[in-house]
């Protein structure tokens, strides 16, 4: 008698291709904002305005994965998150931590970023946060492994992007540019963890619903922060008053 593959077997790399498959069905490694970004030179007030949003994201995010970290039921896998934290806090090396070393990119284009708890967000940039906050903090920890899935297999097209761009600057020296060396270098390693906590969850058929759930809610979340960025910058005509501090 020939065994049979019981039904609802899927493979591990069916798992990764329909994971990678949801996250291409939304404009996130690919956007309008990246090409417009790389296609021109910003003014200071634009580049004051994505130093503003973008910081909120990567600011926040490192908190949002600790918090993560302590509900996963799986040990593995809090080994992968905590690995993750780590290196985004710089390894413990003062003045590494990858919000930081965004700061001395900006800092090199004449821009200091603004207290990311006093600046107005962008509604975008506002969901974006909030809604990480939600899947990580709130919603089944399945869920946001996915999430975090898309949040590193994005990471190098976003990394490489944004160097390109900012590369057109006269003013950045090669060192002022380790924000985006320093993760072309550990990106990799990144999708590495987090594709091994994926690897946890893929036995049964809920857990796979939730990774997927997780990965879409996040590359929209992605895409709209981005579509965001592009309209306010490269299509609304009003000038940007810059930074919008709240009145606190
Ligand atoms: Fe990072």
């Amino acid at each position: 008698m020939t065994s049979v593959k019981p039904k609802e077997y899927v493979s591990v790399e069916e798992v990764f291709a329909r994971l990678d498959q949801l996250i291409e069905s939304v404009p996130v490694d690919k956007n309008s904002f990246y090409d417009s970004f790389r296609a021109r030179d910003l003014s200071k007030d634009e580049l004051q305005f994505f130093a503003d949003q973008y910081f909120y994201y990567i600011r926040t995010f490192p908190q949002i994965l600790a918090g993560l970290s302590h509900r996963v039921d799986s040990e593995a896998v809090r080994v992968e998150l905590a690995k993750t934290i780590v290196s985004e806090l710089g390894d413990g090396h003062p003045g590494k931590k990858h919000f930081e070393l965004f700061q001395k990119v900006m800092r090199a284009v004449g821009i200091e970023v603004s207290d990311y708890r006093k600046v107005k967000h962008i509604p975008e940039s506002e969901a974006l946060v909030q809604g990480l906050r939600q899947i990580f903090l709130v919603d089944p920890p399945i869920v946001a492994i996915g999430g975090h899935y898309t949040i590193e297999k994005v990471g190098l097209g976003m990394i490489h992007n944004l160097y390109e761009a900012f590369r057109r600057y006269p003013s950045i020296t090669v060192e002022d540019m380790e924000y985006f060396y320093l993760h072309l270098f550990i990106e990799q390693d990144h999708v590495a963890w987090i594709s091994e906590a994926v690897k946890q969850h893929v036995d049964d058929p809920e857990s796979r619903a939730q990774l997927e759930e997780g990965a879409l809610r996040v590359a929209k979340l992605l895409a709209d922060f981005w579509e965001g960025l592009y309209q306010n910058i490269f299509v609304k005509s009003v000038p940007l008053p810059q930074p919008q501090l709240l009145s606190n």
